[in-house]
């Protein structure tokens, strides 16, 4: 099968890359890396030990997006490309909008003139918005998101909810991802935020290689176990396998799917865990609730299982390690 790839050079297209090629894919990835390094293309041939055709192309401009469609027999689309910043959306919700919407729409503009209409999207959790319950089931519907970045989530799903109304002829499969985490377990490729990280997992790492001096923990006194926040966290392979089985087990019409552990983790569990995994020691102060944060958040990985044949491998265990891994090769 040829598969574009968007955003393949970033942190979940560059695993998901990884995981295609086992399956004597072609693939062919397109990133203006806005948000990754051309590096990453040779760290891909070497795990592989397969050559990508690459194009460096923004998503933005329709022209040079067609010349790929024109150049190559494209059967399926993996769209990974977009800007994923929390708390930058705030600051910045018109530079949001603008690329991940307006990538989107020119994407499945030339889909549709080349008639390729097979379509896997990188959705969020955070499209379920805030709910009672932490368990997000895909029958819930979304939510009202908090911040620009996600609503350009929701927004693309209802756009392709309104495409397949028009023509059910597209095979689109919407992946709702939990907490991605961890790397490849060769080190060479993860997770490379620039400056300070926002997500808990990076900012473990840079305070367990002493380049930040102490993680806040956002808050201690929510109504959970040990009072911080839950979370359900994927490794990133097992993420990127998740897609190869979307593929392999794409049915016609729109379909939703959680791909996470179901299981949730705290703060705490998910510090402790690192430390004792690497042996490492990882400082932390409990500070105020980061405004925006639900209490609890996981999945309900069954549809997946059921309908995909897809669930999660891999351990806690395997994500601290993997990920302490990439951070001392990098
Ligand atoms: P990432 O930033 O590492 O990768 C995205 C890639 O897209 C980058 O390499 C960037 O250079 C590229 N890109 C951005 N805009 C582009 C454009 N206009 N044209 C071409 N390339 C462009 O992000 P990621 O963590 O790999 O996330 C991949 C997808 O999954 C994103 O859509 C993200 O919103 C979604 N997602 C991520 C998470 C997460 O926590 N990482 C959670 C849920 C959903
Ligand atoms: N946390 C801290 N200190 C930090 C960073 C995070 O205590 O320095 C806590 C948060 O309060 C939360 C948990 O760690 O309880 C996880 O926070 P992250 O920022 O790592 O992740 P979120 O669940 O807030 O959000 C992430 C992505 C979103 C995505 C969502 C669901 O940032 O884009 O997962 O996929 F939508």
């Amino acid at each position: 099968m040829k598969i574009l790839v968007t955003g393949g050079l970033g942190f979940i297209g560059s695993h998901t890359v990884v995981e295609l090629a086992k399956e004597n894919n072609e693939i062919i990835i397109l990133d203006n890396l806005y948000n990754s390094k051309i590096e990453v293309l040779d760290k891909l041939e070497k795990i592989t030990g397969k050559k990508f055709k690459f194009y460096k192309y923004d998503l933005l401009n329709k022209e040079d997006v067609e010349k790929v469609f024109e150049e190559n027999e494209i059967d399926s689309v993996i769209h990974f490309a977009g800007y994923k910043a929390v708390g930058e959306s705030v600051e910045k919700p018109l530079m949001y909008y603008s690329n991940n919407l307006m990538s989107t729409l020119n994407l499945l503009n030339i889909m549709k003139k080349y008639n390729v209409k097979k379509f896997i999207f990188s959705s969020s959790a955070t499209v379920y918005g805030n709910k009672e319950t932490g368990i997000c089931i895909e029958t819930m519907g979304r939510g009202e998101t908090s911040n620009p970045y996600g609503t350009t989530k929701s927004m693309i799903e209802k756009i392709l909810e309104d495409l397949y109304a028009s023509d059910n002829t597209w095979n689109i499969t919407i992946l709702r991802y939990f907490n991605p985490v961890g790397a490849h377990e060769s080190g060479l490729i993860g997770e490379e935020p620039n400056g300070i990280p926002n997500n808990l997992m990076p900012y473990i790492m840079k305070v367990a290689s002493g380049k930040l001096e102490v993680l806040s923990i956002f808050g201690d006194d929510y109504p959970t176990p040990d009072g911080t926040g839950i979370r359900d966290y994927i490794h990133v392979v097992d993420l990127a396998k998740g897609h190869v089985k979307a593929l392999e087990n794409m049915k016609q019409g729109l379909n939703y799917y959680n791909l996470g552990s179901g299981k949730g983790i705290s703060v705490l569990e998910m510090v402790k865990t690192f430390e004792k995994v690497n042996n490492v020691k990882v400082n932390y102060k409990i500070v105020e609730r980061r405004a925006g944060d639900l209490a609890e958040c996981y999945a309900d990985p069954s549809k997946a299982l059921r309908e995909l044949n897809w669930k999660t491998e891999k351990s806690l265990e395997d994500i601290c390690r993997d990920a302490w891994n990439f951070e001392k090769n990098n």
